[in-house]
């Protein structure tokens, strides 16, 4: 979601006669986007804040802006704190980043954090930092209303609105001219997609296939699904369209029923099971990914192994996992104790990450000697002899370069692997 939204402010400052560099310290404008979902990525923000201090001793005609959730949390405590920042800017306020700016340049602080419930940039073709000119992400709804009790996000990023389903297919079909071949869509809960048009309701399998009919040579991805309402349609939509990636990333966020209640996750361990089992069968080869917070509010030993045995009976292909971290302003502040002491939440989590390694080195083995239809995404990290790229079900694949280039698809037979990439031959 961070990402495509610098790729917004890229495309409203570029219409002001700005142009993206690639160090700070060549540069005019310095945005930092942030993120406040946990304590340790506002610290990081914080950091860097610091180190740009000496970017404006150089330069001190430099302005630097923070963009995203942490301006909408901290906004005039920022501009107390942190001397070096001159423009702090909410997540629904990037057009006004121009008027911003001029204030900024007659020496004033700037500020606006006003979140809006319509706003969704539907209008502003992103400027594409991405560098691989191959896959490419599309924001389809912004802010949420799920209010987990652990999250900011519903604070920070505001109501849930959704983009109109016209221009995300017409951004779709302009990125495949210019040769990019998968599109992620993005939104925090896509389940509650519901565009409209001509007075009609458009809901988000409806959009994923109509984005899939732009080309069959246009692979197409999403994230994130919430549990509670990923629809039987929706997983027949991907069990019948080939471009449609079979690869969904389902965050559980816990195994025990107690800590799903807690975490107003609004669905059970059975429930998400037996969306599992639908998936399973609607999609037979589907990976499936994961959210994993280790240490919530109360969480007792017998939890975490609910949290451990929920892992073990998916199969989880691949997971992010974290430790809770508390977050001013949510329902779990207000409402329970951050009780789990930081060693025992650090232990869990290692035993979550360990697991997790197994799962991930399993799932791995289990494709030696299988073919799959790999996008080349570029040279590969180790070798320029080598290409990267990803199968449907998002794995990365690694093979020798031979005559395949970026962008191409190629089949590639698996012959060895590595817990985190497959390693095969073109066939
Ligand atoms: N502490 C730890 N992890 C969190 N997440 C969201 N809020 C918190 C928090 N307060 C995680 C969830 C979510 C992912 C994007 O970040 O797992 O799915
Ligand atoms: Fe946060 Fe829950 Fe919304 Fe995801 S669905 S952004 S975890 S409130």
């Amino acid at each position: 979601m961070n990402f495509s939204d610098s790729e917004i402010v890229a495309s409203l400052m570029q219409d002001e006669g700005y142009e993206v560099c690639d160090e700070s310290s060549e540069a005019d404008i310095v945005f930092l986007n942030t993120c406040s979902i946990r304590d340790h990525a506002e610290q990081r923000v914080r950091k860097r804040l610091r180190e740009l201090r000496s970017v404006k001793k150089k330069n001190p005609f430099v302005k630097i802006g923070v963009l995203g959730c942490m301006a909408e949390r901290l906004k005039q405590q920022l501009l107390e704190e942190e001397e070096a920042v001159d423009m702090i800017v909410g997540p629904d306020a990037y057009r006004d980043q121009p008027a911003l700016l001029e204030q900024a340049g007659a020496g004033e602080k700037a500020v606006n954090v006003i979140l809006s419930t319509k706003e969704t940039y539907a209008d502003i073709a992103p400027l594409r930092l991405d560098k691989n000119g191959v896959t490419a992400f599309i924001s389809i709804m912004r802010g949420c209303e799920n209010f987990c009790s652990y999250c900011v996000v519903p604070f920070t990023r505001g109501k849930e609105r959704s983009r109109d389903p016209q221009t995300i297919v017409n951004e779709a079909r302009e990125l495949f001219a210019k040769g990019y071949r998968e599109v992620t869509l993005l939104g925090q809960n896509v389940n509650s997609y519901s565009g409209e048009e001509d007075s009609r309701e458009v809901p988000f399998f409806e959009l994923l296939g109509r984005v899939a009919d732009v080309d069959p040579r246009l692979r197409v991805r999403f994230a994130t699904s919430h549990p509670k309402d990923i629809s039987d349609e929706l997983l027949q939509t991907i069990g019948n369209t080939k471009n449609i990636c079979n690869a969904i990333h389902l965050p559980v966020q816990s195994g025990s029923n107690h800590m799903l209640k807690r975490m107003n996750r609004k669905y059970t361990r059975e429930w998400y099971l037996g969306r599992i089992a639908a998936m399973r069968k609607y999609i037979p080869d589907c990976a499936v990914s994961t959210d994993i917070i280790a240490g919530f509010c109360g969480e007792t030993g017998e939890d975490h192994q609910d949290t451990l045995s929920i892992m073990k009976e998916v199969g989880y292909d691949y997971a992010f996992m974290f430790k809770y971290s508390e977050r001013p302003g949510t329902i779990a502040m207000k409402k329970y104790e951050d009780d789990v002491p930081e060693e025992l939440k650090s232990a869990r989590l290692k035993e979550i990450i360990e697991l997790q390694q197994e799962l991930s080195h399993r799932s791995n083995k289990s494709d030696i000697g299988k073919s799959f239809e790999v996008l080349v995404e570029g040279p590969s990290r180790k070798s320029d002899k080598e290409l990267m790229g990803r199968n449907s079900q998002n794995k990365v694949v690694v093979f020798p370069k031979e005559n395949y280039a970026k962008g191409d698809y190629v089949q590639v037979r698996i012959t060895d692997c590595t817990p985190a990439t497959l390693i095969g031959k073109a066939v």
